[in-house]
Protein backbone atom coordinates (compact mmCIF):
# COMPACT_ATOMS: atom_id res chain seq x y z
CA UNK A 1 0.00 0.00 0.00
CA UNK A 2 1.41 3.80 -0.66
CA UNK A 3 -0.53 5.74 1.96
CA UNK A 4 -0.34 9.25 3.28
CA UNK A 5 -1.71 10.18 6.19
CA UNK A 6 -2.30 13.67 6.58
CA UNK A 7 -3.05 14.68 10.79
CA UNK A 8 -3.73 17.58 12.48
CA UNK A 9 -3.98 17.12 16.57
CA UNK A 10 -1.36 16.19 19.58
CA UNK A 11 -0.01 13.59 21.09
CA UNK A 12 -2.31 11.29 20.52
CA UNK A 13 -3.28 12.01 16.57
CA UNK A 14 0.25 12.18 16.21
CA UNK A 15 0.85 8.55 17.71
CA UNK A 16 -1.88 7.06 15.81
CA UNK A 17 -0.53 8.75 12.06
CA UNK A 18 3.08 8.01 12.98
CA UNK A 19 1.94 4.08 13.68
CA UNK A 20 0.31 4.15 10.28
CA UNK A 21 2.87 5.24 8.54
CA UNK A 22 5.22 2.97 9.83
CA UNK A 23 2.97 0.33 9.49
CA UNK A 24 2.09 0.56 5.83
CA UNK A 25 5.87 2.28 4.59
CA UNK A 26 3.65 5.31 3.98
CA UNK A 27 4.42 9.22 5.03
CA UNK A 28 3.08 10.63 7.74
CA UNK A 29 2.91 14.67 7.44
CA UNK A 30 0.89 18.25 8.85
CA UNK A 31 -1.64 20.24 6.97
CA UNK A 32 1.58 22.79 6.45
CA UNK A 33 3.48 19.61 4.74
CA UNK A 34 0.92 19.02 2.30
CA UNK A 35 1.80 22.18 0.23
CA UNK A 36 3.95 20.18 -2.94
CA UNK A 37 1.99 17.11 -2.14
CA UNK A 38 0.75 15.10 -5.66
CA UNK A 39 -1.84 13.14 -4.47
CA UNK A 40 -2.22 10.99 -7.52
CA UNK A 41 0.72 9.73 -6.37
CA UNK A 42 -0.78 7.41 -3.61
CA UNK A 43 -3.07 4.99 -3.61
CA UNK A 44 -4.48 5.35 0.06
CA UNK A 45 -4.93 9.07 1.65
CA UNK A 46 -5.32 8.58 5.62
CA UNK A 47 -7.15 12.13 7.28
CA UNK A 48 -6.60 11.78 10.97
CA UNK A 49 -7.72 14.65 13.49
CA UNK A 50 -8.63 15.11 16.77
CA UNK A 51 -11.30 16.27 18.05
CA UNK A 52 -12.27 19.13 20.97
CA UNK A 53 -16.03 20.26 21.80
CA UNK A 54 -17.42 18.49 18.83
CA UNK A 55 -15.08 20.03 16.17
CA UNK A 56 -12.16 19.18 14.63
CA UNK A 57 -9.83 21.83 14.05
CA UNK A 58 -10.22 24.06 11.00
CA UNK A 59 -6.89 23.51 8.93
CA UNK A 60 -7.51 20.11 8.46
CA UNK A 61 -11.25 20.62 7.63
CA UNK A 62 -10.28 23.10 5.41
CA UNK A 63 -7.68 21.02 3.63
CA UNK A 64 -10.35 18.11 3.53
CA UNK A 65 -12.85 20.28 1.39
CA UNK A 66 -10.34 22.13 -0.66
CA UNK A 67 -8.63 18.84 -1.60
CA UNK A 68 -11.29 16.25 -1.47
CA UNK A 69 -11.53 15.98 -5.13
CA UNK A 70 -8.35 14.41 -6.11
CA UNK A 71 -8.13 11.61 -3.51
CA UNK A 72 -12.03 10.92 -3.99
CA UNK A 73 -12.71 7.15 -3.44
CA UNK A 74 -9.31 6.61 -1.93
CA UNK A 75 -9.70 8.50 1.38
CA UNK A 76 -9.91 6.86 5.11
CA UNK A 77 -10.83 8.53 8.06
CA UNK A 78 -9.76 8.44 11.58
CA UNK A 79 -10.59 10.64 14.89
CA UNK A 80 -9.30 10.58 18.10
CA UNK A 81 -11.85 11.03 20.45
CA UNK A 82 -11.85 10.18 24.49
CA UNK A 83 -15.32 8.02 23.81
CA UNK A 84 -15.12 4.56 23.53
CA UNK A 85 -18.65 3.70 23.39
CA UNK A 86 -21.67 4.65 20.72
CA UNK A 87 -21.48 8.30 21.77
CA UNK A 88 -17.99 8.13 19.81
CA UNK A 89 -19.95 6.38 16.92
CA UNK A 90 -22.46 9.00 16.91
CA UNK A 91 -20.12 11.70 17.37
CA UNK A 92 -18.02 9.85 14.19
CA UNK A 93 -20.58 9.57 11.63
CA UNK A 94 -21.44 13.39 12.33
CA UNK A 95 -18.11 14.67 11.71
CA UNK A 96 -17.29 12.12 8.51
CA UNK A 97 -20.25 13.00 7.22
CA UNK A 98 -19.44 16.46 7.81
CA UNK A 99 -15.54 16.14 5.95
CA UNK A 100 -17.83 13.71 3.33
CA UNK A 101 -15.54 10.87 3.80
CA UNK A 102 -17.37 6.87 4.66
CA UNK A 103 -14.80 5.05 5.62
CA UNK A 104 -13.83 6.31 8.90
CA UNK A 105 -13.13 4.87 12.46
CA UNK A 106 -12.58 6.29 15.98
CA UNK A 107 -9.85 5.56 18.58
CA UNK A 108 -9.56 6.51 22.22
CA UNK A 109 -6.33 6.52 23.84
CA UNK A 110 -4.92 6.42 20.74
CA UNK A 111 -1.02 7.10 22.10
CA UNK A 112 -1.59 4.04 24.34
CA UNK A 113 -3.27 1.70 22.19
CA UNK A 114 -0.83 2.08 19.31
CA UNK A 115 1.86 0.42 22.19
CA UNK A 116 -0.16 -3.03 21.95
CA UNK A 117 -0.31 -6.11 20.15
CA UNK A 118 -3.47 -6.56 18.07
CA UNK A 119 -4.92 -3.23 18.45
CA UNK A 120 -8.15 -1.65 16.57
CA UNK A 121 -5.42 0.48 14.32
CA UNK A 122 -4.09 -2.51 13.19
CA UNK A 123 -7.44 -3.84 12.07
CA UNK A 124 -8.30 0.01 10.77
CA UNK A 125 -4.89 -0.86 8.68
CA UNK A 126 -5.88 -3.79 7.40
CA UNK A 127 -9.34 -3.01 6.06
CA UNK A 128 -7.94 -0.32 3.38
C1 LIG B 1 -10.52 21.09 25.42
C2 LIG B 1 -10.80 19.67 24.99
C3 LIG B 1 -12.01 19.38 24.39
C4 LIG B 1 -12.30 18.06 24.00
N1 LIG B 1 -13.49 17.79 23.39
C5 LIG B 1 -13.77 16.52 22.99
C6 LIG B 1 -14.99 16.21 22.32
O1 LIG B 1 -15.83 17.06 22.06
N2 LIG B 1 -15.21 14.91 21.97
C7 LIG B 1 -14.29 13.91 22.24
O2 LIG B 1 -14.56 12.77 21.93
N3 LIG B 1 -13.12 14.19 22.83
C8 LIG B 1 -12.83 15.46 23.21
N4 LIG B 1 -11.63 15.73 23.81
C9 LIG B 1 -10.67 14.65 23.99
C10 LIG B 1 -9.67 14.57 22.86
O3 LIG B 1 -10.28 14.60 21.59
C11 LIG B 1 -8.88 13.26 22.96
O4 LIG B 1 -8.17 13.26 24.18
C12 LIG B 1 -7.93 13.06 21.81
O5 LIG B 1 -7.31 11.81 21.93
C13 LIG B 1 -6.88 14.15 21.77
O6 LIG B 1 -6.02 13.93 20.70
P1 LIG B 1 -4.60 14.66 20.64
O7 LIG B 1 -3.76 14.07 21.73
O8 LIG B 1 -4.10 14.33 19.29
O9 LIG B 1 -4.85 16.12 20.84
C14 LIG B 1 -11.35 17.03 24.21
C15 LIG B 1 -10.12 17.35 24.81
C16 LIG B 1 -9.84 18.64 25.18
C17 LIG B 1 -8.50 18.97 25.81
Amino acid sequence: MNAIIVYSGGSNTTAVAQYIAEKTGGKAVTVPGTAEIDFSAYDKVIIGTRVRAGKVPSDISEFVAKNKASFEGKAAFFLCCMYNDDKGQRQLDKIASQMGIQKAVFFNKGKKIVKEAGNPVDDFIASL
